[in-house]
This record gives structure tokens, C-alpha cells and sequence, in this order.
């Protein structure tokens, strides 16, 4: 009697482990399934599509000539430092100030449909970057001060992300040289140099949203 409900109670538990076992292997599987399947499929669908990107622009390249795909898109400007625009350009300002510049150029870049040509240096203000600054002596340029205050901006952004949302290129990129070479050579339908103009009327007018370059620098509205 002792050893009988024993039995039956391992009788019954062996359909009961094994049907816990198969719902085990089935949710181990789809757990694995869905793993595989997300952690391929999600980054793909970006990868995906800057790969894509990649591949059209070198098979243009193949196609045609390297610069007519260079060409074929407009730039926006705004001068050599982040925030040179109207005011700052010989002066370093402080990191919020520049940061909330730059955001103003990209969003122009994005409502103007144009590539933002991005200052290929930051500077650091002595206030957030005391270490980093030489002593200064007096005798060096205002140039070897910038180039001894500022960091790449490939080192400060993650610029593949930010090319996600805004095209951008660097202004010290061989496409930027051969973007204002060019710009130059079109004369009118190359560069136009606005100041106090509004970012609607740029898009509006044909005299400037057909310009290749347009440049902001000189304009104190700006930023
Ligand atoms: C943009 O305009 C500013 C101010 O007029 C000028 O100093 C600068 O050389 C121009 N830059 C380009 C790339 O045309």
C-alpha cells in the first residue's frame, strides 16, 4: 500500500516531466529562434540600408564620373567653426553654446534638404578643458591657439549616426574641396552668400535653392 501510490505517482509524473520537458525544448527553440531572427534582423535593417546607400553611390561612381555624384547634391555652409556664424569666430565659446549651434545648422541642413558641411574641428573652451590647453606663452597665433584648444569632431560625435538623420561632410574631406572648387567655377549657380536671409526664403527661391553651395557664414540670423 505504501509503495503503490509511490508507483502511480511516478507513473503519472513521467508524462507529466516529459511533457514538461517538450515544452521546454519547444520554448527553448523559439526563444533561440526569435533571438537569431532579432539580433539578425534589427541591425540589418540599418546596416541594410547604409550598406544599400554605400552600394548605389559606388555603383554611380562606377557609372559615371565621381564628382557628378558629388554634384548632384547641394551644401550648406556655415563657416569653419561651429559656431563662426554672425559672431564667434575668433573666439572659442563655451561647449553649450557650440553644441546648441550645431543643432541649429543640422536642422537647417534637414529643412533645406542639403548636406551640412560640418567644421572638421571643435574647439574646448579653457573652462571645461584645463588640462588639455598649452600655458599661454603670449607669442603663439590665434591658429596654433585653435589648433591646441580643439578636437576632431570625428573624436567629440559619432558622425555615421548623425549622417543617419543629416548628410554631413567633414571641411576637410576631399568632397568638400572639390564641392567649393566647383562652386566657384559655376559662379552665380554655385555659391550664394546670404546674410539676413530666412532659412523659407532659401528654400523658396529658385536664385538660392538651386545654388550648389550656399553660404551662411556671413549672416548674423544664423544661429
Ligand atoms: C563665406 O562667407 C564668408 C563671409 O562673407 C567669407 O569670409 C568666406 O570666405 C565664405 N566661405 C566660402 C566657403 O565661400
Amino acid at each position: 500500500m505504501a509503495t503503490f501510490p509511490r508507483i502511480s505517482k511516478s507513473k503519472q509524473q513521467k508524462p507529466t516531466s516529459s511533457l514538461i520537458l517538450l515544452l521546454v525544448s519547444i520554448s527553448a527553440i523559439s526563444i533561440g529562434l526569435f533571438w537569431l531572427f532579432s539580433s539578425s534582423s534589427f541591425p540589418l535593417s540599418n546596416n541594410g540600408a547604409a550598406a544599400a546607400k554605400l552600394l548605389s553611390s559606388s555603383k554611380k561612381k562606377k557609372g559615371s564620373d565621381a564628382a557628378d555624384s558629388v554634384l548632384e547634391k547641394k551644401y550648406l555652409y556655415w563657416g569653419d567653426r561651429i559656431d563662426c556664424p554672425g559672431k564667434h569666430c575668433a573666439s572659442c565659446e563655451g561647449l553649450g553654446h557650440q553644441e546648441s549651434s550645431l543643432r541649429c545648422a543640422l536642422e537647417e541642413a534637414l529643412f533645406l534638404n542639403r548636406v551640412f558641411v560640418m567644421p572638421s574641428r571643435m574647439c574646448i573652451n579653457p573652462i571645461h578643458n584645463k588640462k588639455g590647453i598649452l600655458h599661454h606663452s603670449g607669442s603663439e597665433t590665434s591658429e596654433e591657439r585653435w589648433a591646441a584648444s580643439s578636437c576632431a569632431m570625428d573624436s567629440l560625435y559619432d558622425l555615421g549616426l548623425i549622417f543617419n538623420t543629416v548628410p554631413v561632410i567633414l571641411d576637410n574631406s576631399k568632397t568638400w574641396h572639390r564641392v567649393f572648387s566647383t562652386s566657384l567655377k559655376l559662379g552665380e549657380r554655385g555659391i550664394a552668400h546670404v546674410e539676413g536671409t530666412s532659412r523659407n526664403y532659401l528654400k523658396v527661391n529658385s536664385l538660392y535653392s538651386n545654388v550648389l553651395l550656399i553660404n551662411r557664414t556671413a549672416s548674423p540670423l544664423s544661429w
